[in-house]
């Protein structure tokens, strides 16, 4: 039977109210640099979960704080910052939406000036300072201890990372990991690891779940990481683009969404575990064509959340869902005040 948007389904014991996930996205400005969080973040994902979303996962948290991607991001590196983060949770959950957070560590693409990478990549002007072993070992480390926090904070799971070119990602793409030993032989052995001392140390019904690159380089390795990931027992596969500049992108000229997409359903038709999936789904239309065409789990809707905090509630209700616009720049990573969607959006309501 087709899916459709309203349906609810599981991963582990949390319940999904919907298809319709609001995916992680960055906000700066909002925290102070300590990576503490603020009111502010507190009354955005309570709004988003308000506006009907089936599952938030809260923007990317860095697990060190040398592996910012910038000086304001949120982090989960201190216990100290795991009563802020509840406050998140709770306010969420009182709106009967489960959420999951995004752990996270930028690598080369961060602001520390000797960044790390699996190998010595050169990325602009930057070049990668090779991990050694017992680097990787310290950070497999620091993810396990974030989603440890995670667990404290009231977060239903948590989604590593490792798409969009961070380190995760950087572990993955063989045109830049380029190691010879067991952590370039098998680029995804360094997730595998985190995954396992995840497991050890949170109960069972804890979500781990990974945002993936696709074209890593090419669909075919975002297809076995996919397998790989889903034999060790990954709960949930958040399909991205990986590391662009090493990335081979692929779409039949017929088919109607992005090559993302495109490649989020080729991975469903590999796996079992749920699939998302994402990239420029702004009206309801589009979100239920993206989930007849391609089978996957979850549609994710990012920018036109932000515009419109309560897009999934009118796209469950059949009402037309003012959306985002967008703009050259996206505004919500330095100014969200700007965002010329959510203006228009609040302009309509009054
Ligand atoms: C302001 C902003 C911040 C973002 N931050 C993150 C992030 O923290 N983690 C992540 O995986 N993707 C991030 N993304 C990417 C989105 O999750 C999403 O994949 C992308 O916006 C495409 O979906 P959309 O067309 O529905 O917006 C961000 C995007 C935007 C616009
Ligand atoms: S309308 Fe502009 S600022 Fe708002 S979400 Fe879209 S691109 Fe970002």
């Amino acid at each position: 039977m087709k899916k459709q948007l309203s349906d609810s389904f599981s991963i582990r014991n949390t319940t999904i109210r919907n298809r319709i996930c609001v995916p992680p996205m960055v906000i700066y400005n909002w925290s102070d640099g300590s990576g503490y969080v603020d009111d502010k973040h507190v009354e955005h994902y309570r709004r988003l979960a308000r506006g009907g979303a089936g599952l938030i996962i809260q923007e990317a948290t860095c697990v060190t704080e040398e592996g910012k991607l910038a000086q304001t991001q949120l982090g989960i590196w201190e216990d100290g910052q795991i009563e802020g983060l509840r406050r998140i949770t709770d306010a969420v959950h009182a709106e009967g939406c489960p959420i999951f957070v995004q752990i996270h560590h930028a690598g080369i693409v961060g602001i520390a000036q000797h960044a790390l990478c699996p190998s010595a990549y050169v990325l602009g002007d930057k070049t990668g300072v090779e991990m050694s072993v017992e680097q990787i070992h310290t950070m497999q480390q620091a993810f396990i201890s974030a989603a440890r926090r995670a667990y404290q904070a009231g977060y239903d799971g948590v989604e590593l990372h490792g798409c969009h070119r961070y380190l995760m990602c950087q572990f993955f793409n063989s045109r830049v990991n380029t190691r010879t030993d067991t952590y370039g032989t098998h680029p995804e052995q360094f997730v595998l690891e985190i995954l396992d001392g995840i497991r050890k140390i949170v109960p069972e019904d804890f979500v781990v779940g990974i945002r993936l690159g696709a074209f890593e380089p090419t669909l075919q390795d975002g297809i076995r990481h996919a397998k790989i990931l889903e034999e060790h027992g990954i709960d949930f596969l958040d399909i991205s683009y990986g590391f662009t500049e090493e990335q081979e992108a692929e779409k039949p000229a017929d088919f109607p969404y992005k090559d993302i997409i495109y490649a989020a359903g080729e991975i469903k038709k590999q796996v079992s575990v749920p699939v998302f999936a994402v990239n420029g789904i702004r009206v309801p239309e589009d979100a239920r064509g993206a989930l007849e065409l391609t089978d996957v789990d979850m549609i994710d809707v990012g920018r036109s959340s932000l515009a419109n905090p309560e897009w999934a509630s009118d796209a469950l209700a059949g009402r037309k869902a003012d959306k985002c616009v967008d703009c050259s720049v996206c505004q919500w990573r330095i100014n969200p005040d700007r965002c010329a969607g959510r203006l228009l959006h609040e302009k309509r309501q009054k």
